[in-house]
């Protein structure tokens, strides 16, 4: 039974992979040579691309004796003729998305052997429009969903959504639906700011490829750039800074934040300090400053230590009292033992 039964799926499957073959190669047959070899006319181009309202021209040309051809199209079209050879389809100002148009001939005894021209009838956006789902400053390392409106643009399918950041290309969106008339269409675009995309312009861009038969370059419309400011907190590059003392001192703790940081040095009292400190009475030891803002906080450690021609002062001064203090007290030995040997 189950034998009986596999074999039999089997053999469907078998006949059916071979209908599927000859149903392709049929397909293949007709979309490749068939409907060329079997009208004799040739069509110059080949192909359209129009801008809706725009004009549009397309030759159909044949070399064999015939009893009649023709264009036939919504608008446009071209009545039977039997004693031409060229005839040319033309529309001053084409105003329908879905027209398809064909050119025919009636010759040996069939009627109507027919070559579809395919039209693409394109129309660039009205407006294309950035917006982000968010007010006010953006916070470092947050995710945000920036937004471009497409206003009305045709065909989708050709239709490429570019996404830039100042200059750089960060992204492209495609569609994957189709329609020959006129869409609104919606893109989007994760974004994580950091600390350098403060004050950075984020646009985005509708482009329209129509392909090699379409306008070069490809038509192209952009919307205003969007400014975006990010917070983020103080971040000094090290924590730590070794100073030399010298007759003055400068500690600099200033460091880049978004909003802008205060600073507080923990041997000061005062809460709003400056982020430079200049002293000529800052004694060797560490200084810490803390710059703060609305995101976080990051102090910094400035060792101050005293320099090395203070130390060779240092050397020789203690030198000289030592060798001062020893002939001191041997002058004080020598001149109390005469004393003593007066007595
Ligand atoms: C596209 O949006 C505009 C304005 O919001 C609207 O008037 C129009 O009907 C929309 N078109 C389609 C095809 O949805
Ligand atoms: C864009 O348009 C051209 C011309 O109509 C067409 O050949 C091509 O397939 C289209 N591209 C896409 C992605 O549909």
């Amino acid at each position: 039974m189950q034998k009986g039964s596999f074999s039999l799926t089997t053999s469907f499957r078998v006949f059916y992979m071979r209908l599927t073959l000859v149903g392709f190669s049929f397909l293949h047959f007709s979309l490749v040579t068939g409907a060329q070899t079997e009208c004799p006319l040739q069509l110059n181009p080949q192909r359209v691309v129009v801008r809706y309202g725009g004009s549009v021209a397309a030759k159909c040309n044949t070399s064999v004796p015939h009893k009649g051809m023709g264009w036939e199209a919504s608008e446009g079209a071209v009545p039977m003729t039997k004693n031409q050879s060229l005839i040319t389809w033309r529309v001053p100002e084409l105003t329908e998305w879905d027209i398809k148009p064909f050119c025919y001939i009636n010759y040996k005894d069939v009627d109507q052997c027919p070559v579809e021209l395919p039209v693409t009838v394109y129309k660039t956006p009205d407006s294309v429009f950035i917006s982000v789902n968010h007010n006010g400053p953006m916070k470092e390392g947050e995710l945000y969903e920036l937004q471009c409106d497409v206003h009305n643009v045709a065909p989708v399918q050709n239709l490429t959504v570019n996404w830039y950041k100042g200059q750089t290309l960060l992204d492209q969106t495609t569609f994957t639906d189709t329609s020959e008339t006129p869409v609104n269409k919606t893109a989007t675009l994760l974004i994580r700011p950091d600390r350098a995309d403060d004050g950075a312009q984020y646009r985005c861009e509708a482009e329209l490829d129509l392909g090699a038969e379409g306008p070069q370059p490809h038509p192209t419309i952009s919307s205003k750039p969007l400014n975006v400011e990010v917070y983020y907190k103080p971040q000094h590059s090290s924590s730590t800074e070794t100073i030399i003392k010298d007759d003055k001192v400068m500690l600099d703790c200033t460091v880049k934040a978004n909003p802008a940081s205060t600073y507080t040095w923990d041997h000061l009292k005062e809460k709003n300090s400056s982020s430079v400190l200049k002293s000529s009475a800052l004694s060797p030891g560490n200084y810490t400053c803390t710059a703060t803002n609305a995101l976080g906080r990051d102090s910094k450690v400035f060792i101050v230590k005293s320099t090395d021609r203070t130390t060779f002062w240092a050397i020789v001064l203690t030198g000289v009292a030592v060798a001062v203090a020893l002939i001191a007290s041997y002058l004080i030995f020598k001149f109390g033992f005469s004393k003593n040997s007066v007595i």
